[in-house]
C-alpha cells in the first residue's frame, strides 16, 4: 500500500505502541505495521510559532503545528468542545453557538490544510479523524488534492432534525463531499449522517466500522498487571470486598451523576451489599477549562460526599473517587480485579473501556459488565447487562443482578463477548475501512 497519512487533532508520541496504550495509535498499528505512515496534527503546544515540527522513526513520521492561545481557546475549547461535542452527543441544551468560534474552527482547519498540502504525495491515502476536522477534506480538495481522502467520526451523530439546530450545519454537511468514504461507529450513526447529508444533496458512502481492541494482548497485559506492587496494594485495601469499577474521562456524556445515584440506590434498596462492595470511580479530568466540565466536577464532588456521608462506616468507604490520571498499565490490573464493570454513558460513540473490561477478566471467574444501551459497544457486547443510563433505579437493579450472578452464567456471558472481541481484534476496523477507501472510484 502507498503511504498512509493520518490527520487528527491529537497525535500520539512517536514510539512503539503497546496493547495497553489505548487510543487511535493502537487501533491503527496492527493493520499498517509495514506501511509508511505520516501523522499530521496539533503538537499539543500553544505558541505563536508557525514552524512545522517534524520527527521520524523508521516507517513512521510526524508533522505537527502549534496553535496560538486564541486559536486553541476558540477552536478547541469553543467550537469543538462547547458546540460540536454536546450537540453530537444529543445534548442540544448544553451546546453554545458563537459565530466567532465557528470561524476560528474553520481557520484552524485552513491552517491544517495549508501546512499539510505541500507534504502530500500524489499516491498518498489520507485518513482524517474526528469532529475537529470535518471541513479538512473539502479544504484539501480546494487546493487541488486528488488523493483518496477518508474520514472517521469517533463520536455519535444525532438525528438530522437535532443536528439542524447547529447554525450553518448545511455548510458542514456540504463539506463532507470532500471525502471519498466516511466511517462511523454504528449503523445508527451512519444512517443519521447519511440522511443529514441527503438533505443538502451530498451523496458519499457512509458505513459503520466499529473500533475494536486487541483483546488477547490486553488480556495478557491485565494478567501480568495484577502482579504489580501498586495493583496488589490496591487489591489488599479492598479487604475481600467485591470491586465495582468505573473509568471515564470526567465528561457529562458519561452519565456519572446518574451512575453514582444508582450506586446509592443499590445501598439503599439492597442493604445486604453494604460493607460487601467497594465502588471505585476513576474520572481523570478532561477539558477542565470548558464551563460545563467545571460545573460537573463540582456536582460530582458533592454527590460523592453525600453518598459516603450517608453509608460509610468507620472501617468502610463505599465510594472511592479520584479525578487523577491512572496509568493505563495499572488500570488493566484494576479491570481484571473488578467484579463489575460499570459503563453507563448517556451517549458514547463506542466506549473502549467496556471492551477492555471484558478483555481483562479471567476466564475461570469472570466479572459482569453493566453497560449503557447508548454506548456503541452495546451493539457488540450482547453478554452485558444492558441498562438505560438515565435511570438510577435500573442501574441499582443491574448492579444487584451482577453482584449475585452465579459462576456458570457469568462465564457464559463473558465467553460470548470475549469471543466477539477476539474475532474482530484491533485491526479489523482499520483494515476494513482502508480496503473500502481503496475501492472507491478515483477522482
Ligand atoms: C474522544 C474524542 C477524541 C478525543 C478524546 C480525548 O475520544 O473522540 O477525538 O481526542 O475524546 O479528548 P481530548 O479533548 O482530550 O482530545
Amino acid at each position: 500500500m502507498a503511504r498512509l497519512v493520518i490527520v487528527s487533532n491529537r497525535v500520539p508520541p512517536l514510539r512503539s505502541t503497546s496493547a495497553v496504550a489505548g487510543g487511535l495509535a493502537v487501533a491503527l498499528e496492527e493493520a499498517v505495521r509495514r506501511t509508511e505512515m505520516l501523522w499530521f496534527g496539533w503538537s499539543g503546544d500553544i505558541s505563536d510559532s508557525r514552524e512545522l515540527k517534524t520527527a521520524s522513526m523508521k516507517l513512521r513520521s510526524q508533522a505537527l503545528i502549534d496553535l496560538t492561545e486564541e486559536e486553541h481557546r476558540l477552536y478547541y475549547g469553543g467550537f469543538c468542545n462547547g458546540t460540536l461535542w454536546p450537540l453530537l452527543h444529543y445534548r442540544f441544551g448544553l451546546a453554545e453557538f458563537r459565530r466567532e468560534e465557528e470561524e476560528a474552527w474553520r481557520a484552524v482547519n485552513e491552517r491544517f490544510a495549508e501546512a499539510l498540502w505541500p507534504l502530500l504525495r500524489e499516491d498518498d491515502v489520507i485518513w482524517v479523524h474526528d469532529l475537529h476536522l470535518f471541513p479538512l477534506g473539502a479544504m484539501l480538495r480546494a487546493r487541488g488534492a486528488r488523493q483518496k481522502i477518508g474520514f472517521f467520526l469517533h463520536v455519535p451523530f444525532p438525528p438530522p432534525a437535532l443536528f439542524a439546530a447547529l447554525p450553518r450545519s448545511e455548510a458542514l454537511l456540504r463539506d463532507m463531499a470532500g471525502f471519498d468514504l466516511i466511517g462511523m461507529q454504528t449503523e445508527e450513526d451512519a444512517a443519521h449522517l447519511r440522511d443529514a447529508m441527503a438533505l443538502v444533496g451530498v451523496d458519499r458512502p457512509v458505513h459503520a466500522y466499529p473500533v475494536g481492541i486487541d483483546a488477547e494482548a490486553f488480556a495478557r497485559a491485565a494478567a501480568k498487571a495484577v502482579r504489580r506492587r501498586d495493583v496488589l496494594r490496591f487489591e489488599e485495601s479492598l479487604m475481600g470486598r467485591k470491586l465495582i469499577l468505573g473509568v471515564d474521562r470526567l465528561d457529562y456524556t458519561k452519565g456519572l451523576p446518574q451512575r453514582l445515584e444508582g450506586y446509592g440506590d443499590l445501598l439503599a434498596r439492597f442493604p445486604e451489599h453494604r460493607a460487601k462492595v467497594t465502588f471505585l470511580q476513576a474520572a481523570p479530568l478532561s477539558r477542565s477549562d470548558v464551563k460545563h466540565y467545571k460545573l460537573l466536577r463540582r456536582q460530582l464532588d458533592e454527590l460523592v460526599g453525600r453518598i459516603n456521608g450517608e453509608y460509610a462506616d468507620v472501617d468502610w468507604v463505599p465510594l472511592r473517587w479520584t479525578t487523577r490520571p491512572i496509568q493505563r498499565s495499572v488500570l488493566a490490573g484494576f479491570l481484571r480485579i473488578a467484579r463489575v464493570g460499570l459503563v453507563t454513558p448517556l451517549r458514547d460513540g463506542m466506549n473502549l473501556v467496556a471492551k477492555e473490561f471484558i478483555s481483562a477478566q479471567s476466564e475461570e471467574d469472570p466479572g459482569v459488565l453493566v453497560l449503557s444501551r447508548f454506548a456503541g459497544a452495546a451493539g457488540e457486547l450482547k453478554g452485558a447487562l444492558i441498562v438505560n443510563p438515565n435511570d438510577p433505579d435500573e442501574i441499582a437493579e443491574a448492579l444487584d443482578e451482577a453482584l449475585t450472578m452465579g459462576l456458570a452464567e457469568r462465564r457464559r456471558r463473558w465467553q460470548r463477548d470475549f469471543e466477539t472481541l477476539r474475532a474482530a481484534g484491533a485491526s479489523q476496523w482499520s483494515r476494513d475501512f482502508l480496503r473500502d477507501l481503496g475501492e472507491t472510484a478515483a477522482r
